[in-house]
């Protein structure tokens, strides 16, 4: 299996059909709060998709549902940053994930018929208080203009958002803090080897060769935001490889910290290594009981550490 080098990886694939766009938005945003002095932190989540068609019918998929991305964000408005949320379309976003399904609807009561103009849509008296505190959250983020939201779908789409991004955070240096949380493809089939139509099973089980996605961890530490302070996540399902795993990461690509998971128990424990420590993050069987997410203790103890980070470059 060969790699392709990060940049023949975007001389041979084209950007998004939305990607000038998107990259205007990203550069409105980051001047903007870069004036007024605000953090910004890039939160990256939901899964790549790896397409096995130009005219995608089938995909390979990485597995995230978006939960520790849009449920960080959150917090890191809280914590007063500027959030770029660079999401998978229709993976898990903020303030939305709370009501998935039909929770939405079951909080409304509706009265009269549909052709009635008297009809009245009210939120019911007991879902007041679980809706009113995310509303007014999401309501003052928006007009604060405090998190803009951009999706991607496939890896090659991730990718050339993800350059767009480093490239306006830059200028900030140390105000900016990414934050890479989506589940990434590690193998994909390039576009010159890709079939135009839908593989037709007429002709047989497909054999599908994928080659190496390049590790864009290196440019960006290296080259695109060398001043930011860049977390990464490590996901694996072997316990046995996940601190050495983590600490190869680090040592490879030189950033600050990763956030190192196991698939199953993702949602109460994570590992924070660092060049010089790792230790643990984990939610208690009441904790987790009373409705306290992790992303809570995480994002807390990372905006502690960039603080930490910009404090010590300004005393330099
Ligand atoms: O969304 P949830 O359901 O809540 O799940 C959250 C999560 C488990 C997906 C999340 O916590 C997590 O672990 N995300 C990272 C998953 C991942 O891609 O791990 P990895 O070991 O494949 O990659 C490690 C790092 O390398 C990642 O930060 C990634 O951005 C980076 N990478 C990966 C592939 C690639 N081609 N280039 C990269 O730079």
């Amino acid at each position: 299996m060969s790699s392709l080098h990060w940049e023949e990886f975007y001389a041979a694939h084209l950007p998004p059909a939305d990607f000038e766009d998107n990259r205007q938005l990203l550069k409105e945003f980051c001047e903007r709060h870069s004036k007024i002095h605000n953090k910004i932190v890039l939160v990256t989540s939901g899964g790549t998709t790896v397409p096995l068609e130009h005219n995608t019918v089938r995909f390979v998929d990485n597995f995230s549902a978006g939960t520790r991305g849009s449920s960080s964000a959150e917090y890191f408005l809280d914590q007063g940053y500027a959030v770029i949320f660079m999401h998978r379309q229709k993976s898990l976003e903020p303030f939305t994930r709370h009501f998935t399904g039909q929770q939405f609807f079951d909080m409304l009561d509706i009265s009269g018929t549909d052709n009635d103009p008297g009809t009245q849509i009210n939120v019911k008296p007991d879902s007041v208080d679980v809706l009113a505190p995310i509303l007014l959250k999401y309501k003052v983020a928006q007009e604060s203009q405090r998190i803009l939201f951009i999706n991607f779908t496939s890896v090659v789409d991730y990718m050339w958002l993800l350059r767009a991004a480093c490239e306006c955070l830059a200028p900030l240096e140390q105000r900016a803090l990414l934050y890479l949380a989506a589940a990434v493809s590690d193998f994909y089939i390039p576009q010159d080897k890709m079939p135009t139509h839908k593989i037709q099973s007429g002709q047989g089980a497909p054999t599908i060769s994928l080659q190496l996605v390049p590790k864009m961890l290196a440019p960006l530490v290296s080259l695109w935001v060398p001043h930011a302070f860049v977390v990464s996540f490590k996901l694996e399902t072997d316990e046995n490889l996940l601190i050495a795993k983590s600490r190869e990461s680090l040592n490879k690509y030189k950033h600050k910290l990763v956030i190192a998971n196991i698939l199953q128990t993702r949602k109460y424990r994570v590992v924070f290594v660092t060049p010089t420590t790792s230790y643990e993050v984990h939610l208690t069987r009441e904790q987790a009981l009373s409705g306290l997410e992790i992303e809570e203790p995480i994002v807390a103890d990372v905006s502690r550490k960039h603080d930490e980070y910009i404090s010590a470059a300004q005393g330099q």
